[in-house]
């Protein structure tokens, strides 16, 4: 039996949905949402989609056709009230990363997918890649002993195209980008996050409006540090999307280098050593197996990895960070309730001292 979808938002992510939903014969697409004419237009001519099937508002689908599910690939300030919707209706939610750009936010919907009892899972696409999995295991078997830090450095020319919400809102390098990897740092570190310290910056030639640039250290229950360096405007040489890791342990240290593993123990040992360790095949590709584990989710009345209530922890590393670099201070999850308006009340606005950081020049 085929799992009835509506697809919600046609713009630049939605084609790769559109086409790893079409390669999975459990899945049929019922109707699509896209307000904006000209990437209806697009998706008619280029994906062939017959225009009848295209609605301007996720109600006027949800009247046309009878579904099962969502896939919501519109921009996070959109998220809230699509989910909200969809749980109403019945309907379970597949959502883009991240579940939203506002925490209280967030939090309403992982409330209501829990009301409706409805599955929502979060597209967290890299952390079912071949070199987390592998890591994951690798350090869960203890390759490292107990690891005393994750160290990332990830340094991209991120989201070049002038006008997108990616160059236009702030912070989107942290929020809409850090988002992977620190999902990644709580999967195959299986930290939990207590506090973060941040610090952001835009460099001259920079084309993002909102800092693009920034270091964050992370504690975790434990001791284990994990620290994130990203610089989203570089025009050199750029790391994989993954980013370079080290995972620093007593027992040697892991290293992913262009997303090859490598263990390396090169110091107060008899034995000097540095392998590379082949990664674990995965059946699927990250978002083949994201909808695989959605419509197993859906199948087995259970929660599916990366559900929205889970992705909350993840979110709250990307709040902790954002209030940190806005207070200039450590600031702990536990913290994030007070500082970002609770659950369901308007977000604070952040007290700072920091002068706004000068925006960047636009490309020509
Ligand atoms: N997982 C990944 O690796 C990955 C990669 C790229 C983008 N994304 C995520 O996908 C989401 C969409 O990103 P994008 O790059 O496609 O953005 P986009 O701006 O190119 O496309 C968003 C589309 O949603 C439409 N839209 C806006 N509000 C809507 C609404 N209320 N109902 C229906 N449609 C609406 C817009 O008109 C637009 O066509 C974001 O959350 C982004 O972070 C994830």
């Amino acid at each position: 039996m085929s799992i009835k979808a509506i697809l919600v938002g046609l713009g630049g992510r939605a084609k790769s949905w559109f086409d790893t939903a079409k390669e999975n014969s459990e899945v049929e697409f019922v109707g699509f949402v896209e307000p904006f004419k000209p990437n209806q237009e697009r998706a008619v001519q280029q994906w062939g989609i017959a225009k009848a099937q295209i609605h301007p508002k996720l109600s006027d689908a949800l009247a046309a056709e009878k579904a099962d599910c969502v896939l919501d690939v519109t921009p996070p300030a959109a998220h809230e009230a699509i989910a909200l919707e969809a749980f109403k209706a019945g309907l379970h939610v597949l959502g883009e990363k991240p579940l939203s750009d506002s925490r209280p936010s967030a939090k309403r919907m992982v409330a209501a997918a829990k009301a409706a009892k409805r599955r929502h899972m979060i597209t967290q696409n890299y952390r079912f890649g071949a070199t987390p999995r592998t890591a994951a295991r690798l350090v869960k078997s203890g390759i490292v002993g107990k690891p005393g830090s994750v160290d990332i450095a990830f340094f991209m020319s991120w989201a070049d195209a002038p006008g997108s919400h990616y160059v236009e809102k702030p912070y989107m390098f942290l929020t809409d980008m850090g988002i992977h990897h620190f999902d990644m740092i709580r999967y195959v570190m299986g930290a939990e996050v207590l506090a973060a310290q941040g610090l952001s910056w835009n460099y001259p030639w920079g084309w993002h409006k909102g800092d693009a640039s920034h270091v964050i250290v992370f504690d975790c229950k434990g001791g284990l540090k994990a620290v994130h360096r990203g610089i989203g405007c570089t025009l050199g040489y750029r790391t994989s999307w993954n980013g370079e890791w080290r995972i620093e342990g007593p027992e040697g240290t892991l290293t992913w280098e262009r997303d090859k593993l490598f263990f390396s123990r090169e110091h107060r040992t008899p034995e000097r050593k540095r392998q590379e360790i082949p990664l674990d095949p995965q059946p699927l590709g990250g978002q083949s197996a994201i909808l695989a584990e959605f419509l197993a989710a859906i199948k087995e009345n259970r929660a599916p990895e990366c559900s929205s209530e889970d992705n909350l922890k993840s979110l709250d590393m990307v709040f902790a960070a954002l209030e940190s670099i806005k207070l200039h201070r450590e600031v702990k999850t536990a913290e994030l309730d007070k500082l970002t308006g609770g659950n369901g009340k308007a977000p604070k606005a952040a007290k700072s001292s920091k002068p706004k950081s000068k925006p960047a020049r636009k490309k020509k």
